[in-house]
């Protein structure tokens, strides 16, 4: 009975970002819960198509699609692949993202922008043309965005990621509110520190990684497939009533 809550057949995913990491442990588990998924990529068409294999091995159906989400034109015709392929999308799952620390004094003006431009133009262009689409064909569906605990709490070195996450809080909730009298429900995660590409190198560094130990309650880094199941809860039936909701999944590091 408590799987029949959580299944997704029928239902028809895109995860943005979801050739590696986070993206695709989501991916995944949305696929084994019987969704058909679109895993977005943007360079890493080989571990894109790995992901589509796996997902395909456990019984779902699934495509790779090349998209750089921060081009309206890309995202538009990921879309209609997408559609050709699996049918209109219901669950969108906002989650391609890149981060690079760097002192607020020393971040050079691009390197700002390519963070803004993925992060919060990316997200918006996306959720932006999945909303029309839902709004047209009246699919009262649901978008998370992959936020982060940056959405919350100062740490250093971030201030053009934290600025991007702290926007995508806002948008989320905007438009949730927005969006709500077409059915349509949009919500956040927000990951705290999870060992990923993005940030394997500082979590292998003992010194680093004892620092941010230290402000984790529960103790230990997450590992993307932590985030993918609070996704699928925020995809399925037992969540129908939240919307423009913010769900920490960090270990207790934002508490206080
Ligand atoms: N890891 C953490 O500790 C953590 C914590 C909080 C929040 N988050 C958030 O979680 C999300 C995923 O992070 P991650 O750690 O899994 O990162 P990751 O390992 O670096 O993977 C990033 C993913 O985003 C895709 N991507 C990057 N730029 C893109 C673009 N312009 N267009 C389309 N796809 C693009 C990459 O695709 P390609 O490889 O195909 O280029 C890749 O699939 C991000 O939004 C990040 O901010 C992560």
């Amino acid at each position: 009975m408590v799987e029949n809550r959580y299944a997704l057949a029928g239902r028809v995913a895109l995860v943005t970002g979801g050739s590696r990491s986070i993206g695709r442990a989501i991916a995944v588990r949305l696929g084994g819960a019987g969704a058909s998924v679109a895993v977005n990529y943007c360079r890493a068409e080989g571990q894109a198509r790995s992901a589509v294999e796996e997902i395909e091995a456990a019984g779902a159906r699934a495509l790779a699609v090349q998209a750089d989400v921060s081009d309206p034109r890309a995202v538009e015709r990921m879309l209609e692949q997408a559609q050709a392929a699996l049918g209109p999308v219901d669950i969108l799952v906002n989650n391609a993202g890149v981060l690079r620390r760097t002192p607020f004094l020393d971040i050079p003006l691009e390197e700002r922008e390519w963070i803004m431009h993925t992060n919060l133009r990316g997200y918006f262009l996306v959720a932006q043309a999945v909303a029309r689409r839902m709004v047209a064909g009246d699919i009262k569906g649901c978008i998370v965005n992959v936020s982060s605990s940056s959405a919350r709490i100062a740490t250093p070195n971030l201030a053009h990621y934290a600025a991007s996450k702290g926007g995508i809080t806002m948008l989320t909730r905007a438009m949730a509110f927005e969006l709500a009298r077409y059915g349509i429900r949009v919500n956040e995660v927000n990951p705290g520190l999870i060992e990923t590409d993005l940030n394997r190198a500082d979590v292998q560094n003992p010194d680093w990684l004892a620092g941010r130990l230290r402000g984790i309650p529960l103790g230990r880094v997450g590992r993307p497939e932590d985030v993918a199941g609070a996704v699928l809860f925020l995809a399925s039936h037992d969540a129908g009533l939240m919307t423009g909701a913010s769900v920490a999944i960090d270990g207790g590091s934002t508490i206080t």
